[in-house]
């Protein structure tokens, strides 16, 4: 939640600070605000509303300070946890004297303590954020020297951040410090940048390093300098980026969500040939031997919203195949249910951004409880990859848009990869793995068929896009399907929607079904059709309306559905893959009849760092 920049250079801050901004705007939109050095002034620039709204105000003060500012600056764009979204709850707070500046990704736990205390000392509060707090304890606690008062302010905080602070007195230097946030730096030519993730800085530079836990770094012009969580100055670790610029642009698409729905093809073969060597998967994983993965007698994914559907096809899968008891677990619950967890336990945690709070947590949990962990993250190096016994890196590259579709998809493939090299392991695969591979092989033409064939999924959207409730019903791996078709929509159109088991309808929701009512419903299973097909027509003889979704080839379903989708025909156990995609674009076509904000779906944010 929220994104920050920070750029000390030669160029004028202010328009590359917007820029990044803008780029961050998935990660919270509701306010922004920036904070540039100019002469020995920190003008602070702050508007409601999105990116937009703040560069007009930025000319303005540009104008009115001569038409430049200065070269360094910091940059906040806000998804809202304390303080309601306005000019003054925004970032970058400034402290009493308005010589320090601060913003800040994450929650302050210990914050109305600290604003007592800081009371007590006659700083007074313009904001109801947690964030003020820090600007007015680093200038409580600054005595000169800025690198020691930001580590002794970050010291008092209890909660998770990821701050940059700007000091007037320090024209040549922004420090950086993060716990339990991201924070990355970026390492140009004569200018260094700090931001929450990597595509607001690859306009400078490809050379990242990513601030571990309680690191703090010292950023100037020409050198930034990272002390460890003990003060001792460290040699960090540079990663070069090899996305390129466009990779992270909607390039030429209407929104990133619909470029992200296109780019599966290519997600799922970067992902199926980053993990196959000489005709066998391969995985490399350091921290777990063949031994191990014989041993487990029990997995759990831990994940939350679509990566965790992702966990309940996988862990149907896991237990169909594997005959292993598998449970898949909202990441926020997990250490509610006080798991069985033990050294034969496989514990997986799944998560685009690698730096979803709830699934950190959950994934702490284990390990504190003696389990190893194995991660699927998107993201290098994230704090849920470092943190992990293991990890397997999807590779779908940057995604922007706030609803996930290309790195669901690799999930997915990283998860049918990962259960049938553990089945080879116990000798219960999926199929042999030349078969198993060359199904794994196709999967990217028939996604690019299911692309390639979209155009009509927008007339279908047309009719339905004034529906009040619409209801997505399926058994078994469909039902796991369901669950994701049904995020996808209500996330992006805001139409209410649920998921059911398709059995499940006539213990209760089936009151809710009426004239007009939209159910659609996802029949890949095609031993379990039958039964879908009374459960198709329990819905559409009480008036609603039904789309099916089946494989080519499948009779008897067009006949009980107002509309059908086919898909190509695959391995069973592949078909998560391919019916997400119509439903990935009728999400998408339905939010854009209706106006919707698409790549930034209201209340929402791309990675939730917030427990
Ligand atoms: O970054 P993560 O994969 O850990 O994020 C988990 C969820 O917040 C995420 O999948 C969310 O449900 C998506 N916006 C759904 O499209």
């Amino acid at each position: 939640m929220c994104g920050i920049i920070g750029y000390i250079g030669s160029q004028q801050a202010a328009p590359i600070l917007l820029d990044a901004l803008q780029i961050l705007e998935y990660r919270g939109y509701d306010s922004a605000g920036i904070a540039v050095l100019h002469g020995s002034t920190i003008v602070n620039v702050k508007a409601k509303g999105k990116v937009n709204a703040l560069r007009a105000r930025v000319d303005s003060a540009v104008q009115g300070l001569g038409g430049s500012l200065g070269t360094m600056g910091i940059g906040h764009t806000r998804w809202a946890t304390h303080g309601k979204p306005d000019d003054i709850n925004s970032h970058p707070h400034l402290s009493r004297s308005g010589k320090i500046a601060v913003v800040h990704n994450g929650i302050i736990e210990n914050h109305t303590a600290l604003r007592l205390l800081l009371e007590g000392h006659g700083f007074n509060f313009v904001s109801e954020t947690d964030t003020e707090v820090v600007a007015h304890l680093i200038e409580y606690l600054y005595r000169g020297d800025p690198v020691k008062a930001v580590r002794e302010a970050a010291a008092m905080l209890d909660g998770s951040y990821a701050l940059g602070v700007l000091f007037s007195e320090y024209p040549d230097m922004l420090v950086a410090v993060k716990k339990d946030s991201p924070l990355i730096i970026g390492l140009g030519d004569n200018e260094n940048l700090i931001a929450s993730d990597i595509p607001a800085v690859l306009g400078h530079t490809r050379n990242i390093v990513r601030l571990g836990e309680e690191e703090l770094a010292v950023v100037k012009r020409d050198a930034v300098t990272v002390y460890d969580r003990y003060d001792t100055e460290m040699i960090p670790d540079v990663m070069h980026i090899d996305w390129d610029v466009t990779s992270a642009a909607k390039d030429g698409y209407e929104h990133f969500m619909l470029k992200e729905i296109a780019e599966q093809p290519k997600t799922v073969k970067n992902t199926v040939a980053a993990y196959v060597k000489d005709g066998h998967i391969d995985f490399s994983l350091a921290s777990f031997d063949e031994e191990y993965f014989r041993s487990i007698d029990k997995i759990y994914v831990i994940a939350c919203g679509s990566a965790y559907h992702v966990g309940v096809v996988a862990t149907q899968l896991m237990e169909q195949y594997l005959r292993i008891p598998s449970r898949a677990v909202l990441a926020s619950e997990f250490s509610y249910m006080d798991p069985i967890l033990d050294e034969k336990t496989l514990v997986i945690a799944v998560s685009q951004s690698g730096e979803t709070s709830d699934t950190l947590n959950a994934m702490r949990y284990a390990k504190a409880h003696g389990t190893r962990t194995l991660s699927v993250v998107n993201i290098l190096g994230s704090t849920i990859s470092a943190e992990s016994d293991d990890v397997i890196y999807t590779h779908a590259g940057p995604e922007i848009a706030v609803a996930t579709t290309k790195a669901y998809s690799a999930q997915l493939v990283v998860m049918y990869m990962l259960i049938e090299y553990i089945g080879i392991l116990r000798g219960c695969p999926f199929m042999p793995e030349d078969e198993f591979l060359n199904a794994l092989h196709e999967l990217p033409q028939k996604l690019q068929e299911l692309i390639d064939d979209s155009a009509y999924l927008r007339d279908l959207a047309g009719i339905y896009q004034n529906r009040k409730d619409i209801f997505f019903i399926g058994k078994n791996l469909d039902y796991a399907l369901s669950l994701e078709a049904s995020l996808k929509l209500k996330e992006i159109s805001y139409i209410h929607s649920e998921a059911y088991a398709a059995g499940e309808l006539k213990h209760g929701t089936l009151s809710l079904i009426q004239n007009g009512t939209l159910v659609i419903a996802i029949c890949t299973r095609k031993e379990l059709l039958p039964q879908m097909l009374s459960n198709i027509k329990e819905v559409s003889s009480r008036g609603a309306d039904v789309i099916t979704v089946a494989e080519e080839n499948t009779d008897g379903v067009e006949e009980c559905s107002t509309h059908c989708i086919r898909l190509p025909e695959s391995a069973d156990f592949l078909q998560p893959s391919l019916a997400i995609v119509p439903m990935q674009y009728f999400s998408y076509y339905v939010a854009l009849l209706r106006g919707c904000s698409i790549d930034q779906p209201r209340n929402l944010a791309k990675s939730v760092t917030v427990k």
